[in-house]
C-alpha cells in the first residue's frame, strides 16, 4: 500500500478513538509480537530517544508514527522501568504541534536539570514547496507529556544542509554539550558541537575533526561519552559502501575510541568498527547510571518493508547492553538484570549433536571447545536460522537465507564476521534473535519471521554445553 502525503502527515490529535482501536486490534492480531522487548502499539517505532534514568527509573521514548508501519509524522511515544526489563507503557509523550515540528518531532536525548527531565529533539519543519527547515528544541517532561520550553538551536549554521539532526546532550563540568549528525553542503557526513550553560544561548562551537573524511553522506544520531578513561563517539553514518564483510546493510552504526578535545574539536581515534554485525540494527543511544554505560539500538532500518507491514506494525527496540573498553576492545553485554526473566529450564545439555522443541521466547547460552559448529534455531520443517562456526577460517556466519519469510533479500541472507568463537548467548523473542558472541566481543542483531509456531533447536559440531530458560 502507498501512502499519500496526507496520511502520513496526519496526527495522532486528528484520529478518532475508534480508529486507533481498529489499528490496536490488528496490531494485536499479528503473529510475531514480542513478549519482552519495547515494541509500538500500533505503527511504526524507529530510534530511541531521550533515554535517562529520572526519579528512580529508566526513562526511554521512541520515535512512532502511530497510523501504520511507514516513516510518517513522528510523535514520541514513553515507556518506563525500574531494571531495564520490565517496562511500563506510558502512551504518547510528544505530539508534534508547533510550527518547528510541523512534520515530525525527529530524534533527540534526554538530560536532568533542577530536578526535572529535559529533552532536546529535532523540530522537522517542511515549507509548502516541501523544502526541510531543522531546529532543535528543548522540553520537559510535566504529567507525561514533554511542554515545550524552548528552540536552542532555531537555524542550521553556514555550511550545512538541512540535513542537520539527533542532537545528544551531556554536561560536563556545569556546561552543557550538545553533538548533532550533520551533512555538509558538500554532501559529506559529520558531527558538530555546541555549548551553553543555560539552555537558552547555545553556542556553535564548530565541527569535530576526525580522520574519517569523507566517511558518507549524512551522519545520523551521534552519541559522545566517556568510558573507561576513553572517549567513545557513536553515530550512523549513511552512504557507505560494503567493504570485504563489513557494511553490507542499508545504513551503518558503529564507533570509534579515542580522546576528545573540546577546545580545539578534534577527535583522534582509532578504526571505524560497526557495533553489530547483524541484520536490523540501526540508530542507538545510550545512558549512564551509577556508573553503567547501556546502549539500546533501533532493532530495524529505514526503507525496508517488514512482513509486519501488513498486520499495520514495524519494529521494536533492542535489549539494553552494558558497554565497557577491556584492553581497547569495546565489549557489549546484555544487562544483567536479564536474569529475572528466567522461567524454565527446557534445555540442560552437553555433547555434540542436540536437539529440542524450543519455546517461543527464551534465551540460550552456548560453550563450545572452540571447534566447529552449526547451531539451527527456530527451526521448522526445512526452514531454520542457521549459524555456522567454521574455526579454520575463524569466521562466524549468520544465514538467513531458508529462515521464514523472506524480506530485505537484496541486502543478502548471510552475515559473517572474524572471530574466534568460543561462546553464544542467544536471545529469541518469538521473531528477534539477538546473538552475543564471546561473553559481548561481537553483538548481531536480526528479525525472522518463521512460518509456524511449533519451533525447534538443532545442534551439531564442538563438544558444547547448551542451557536454555524459557521467558514470556
Ligand atoms: C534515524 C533518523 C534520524 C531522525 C529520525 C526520524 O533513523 O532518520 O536521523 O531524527 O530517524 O524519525
Amino acid at each position: 500500500m502507498s501512502w499519500t502525503k496526507a496520511e502520513r502527515y496526519r496526527s495522532l490529535r486528528d484520529v478518532s478513538a475508534l480508529e486507533m482501536e481498529t489499528l490496536r486490534t490488528k496490531t494485536a492480531a499479528s503473529p510475531w509480537r514480542f513478549g519482552y522487548h519495547i515494541q509500538p502499539p500500533t505503527g511504526l517505532l524507529n530510534d530511541p530517544n531521550g533515554f535517562t534514568y529520572y526519579n528512580g527509573e529508566y526513562h526511554m521514548f521512541y520515535q512512532w508514527f502511530p497510523l501504520g508501519p511507514v516513516h510518517g509524522l513522528k510523535h514520541w511515544y514513553h515507556v518506563t522501568s525500574p531494571d531495564l526489563v520490565t517496562w511500563t507503557d506510558r502512551g504518547v509523550a510528544l505530539v508534534p504541534e508547533t510550527t518547528e515540528d510541523s512534520h515530525g518531532a525527529y530524534s533527540g536525548s534526554g538530560f536532568v536539570k533542577d530536578g526535572e527531565l529535559h529533552v532536546m529533539y529535532t523540530g522537522n519543519h517542511r515549507t509548502d514547496d516541501w523544502t526541510r527547515h531543522a531546529s532543535q528544541v528543548i522540553g520537559v517532561l510535566r504529567d507525561g507529556k514533554i511542554e515545550r520550553r524552548n528552540v536552542a538551536i532555531p537555524d542550521v549554521p553556514a555550511g550545512y544542509t538541512e540535513h542537520f539532526r539527533d542532537p545528544k546532550v551531556w554536561l560536563e563540568d556545569g556546561v552543557y554539550y550538545a553533538v548533532v549528525g550533520a551533512q555538509r553542503e558538500n554532501e559529506t557526513g559529520c558531527v558538530v558541537l555546541y555549548r551553553s550553560t543555560d539552555l537558552d544561548d547555545w553556542t556553535f562551537l564548530g565541527e569535530i575533526e576526525t580522520g574519517l573524511d569523507p566517511f558518507g553522506y549524512m551522519w545520523e544520531c551521534p552519541d559522545v561519552f566517556e568510558l573507561n578513561g576513553q572517549h567513545v563517539l557513536v553515530f550512523s553514518p549513511q552512504g557507505i559502501e560494503p567493504d570485504g564483510h563489513r557494511y553490507h546493510n542499508i545504513y551503518q552504526s558503529g564507533f570509534l575510541i579515542g580522546k576528545l578535545d573540546v577546545e580545539t574539536l578534534t577527535f583522534t581515534h582509532g578504526t571505524f568498527e560497526e557495533l553489530d554485525f547483524g541484520f536490523d540494527f540501526y540508530a542507538p543511544q545510550t545512558t549512564e547510571q551509577d556508573g553503567r554505560r547501556v546502549l539500546v539500538g533501533w532493532m530495524g532500518l529505514p526503507e525496508i518493508e517488514y512482513p509486519t507491514d501488513r498486520f499495520g506494525w514495524a519494529h521494536a527496540l533492542t535489549l539494553p547492553r552494558v558497554l565497557t573498553i577491556e584492553e581497547g576492545m569495546l565489549k557489549q553485554r546484555p544487562v544483567a538484570e536479564m536474569t529475572t526473566l528466567r522461567q524454565d529450564t527446557f534445555l540442560d545439555a552437553s555433547g555434540t549433536s542436540v536437539s529440542v522443541a524450543t519455546p517461543d521466547r527464551y534465551e540460550l547460552e552456548l560453550k563450545t571447545d572452540g571447534s566447529d559448529f552449526s547451531l539451527d534455531l527456530l527451526q521448522v520443517e526445512n526452514e531454520s536460522l542457521v549459524i555456522r562456526y567454521d574455526a579454520a577460517a575463524g569466521e562466524l556466519t549468520i544465514d538467513r537465507t531458508n529462515a521464514g519469510e523472506p524480506f530485505a533479500t537484496e541486502f543478502g541472507t548471510t552475515r559473517t564476521k572474524a572471530i574466534h568463537v568460543t561462546s553464544l548467548h542467544v536471545f529469541i523473542d518469538s521473531s528477534s534473535v539477538e546473538c552475543f558472541v564471546n561473553d559481548g566481543e561481537a553483538v548481531a542483531t536480526l528479525r525472522v519471521f518463521p512460518s509456524e509456531l511449533e519451533k525447534q533447536l538443532r545442534y551439531e559440531g564442538a563438544t558444547a554445553s547448551l542451557t536454555g530458560w524459557t521467558y514470556q
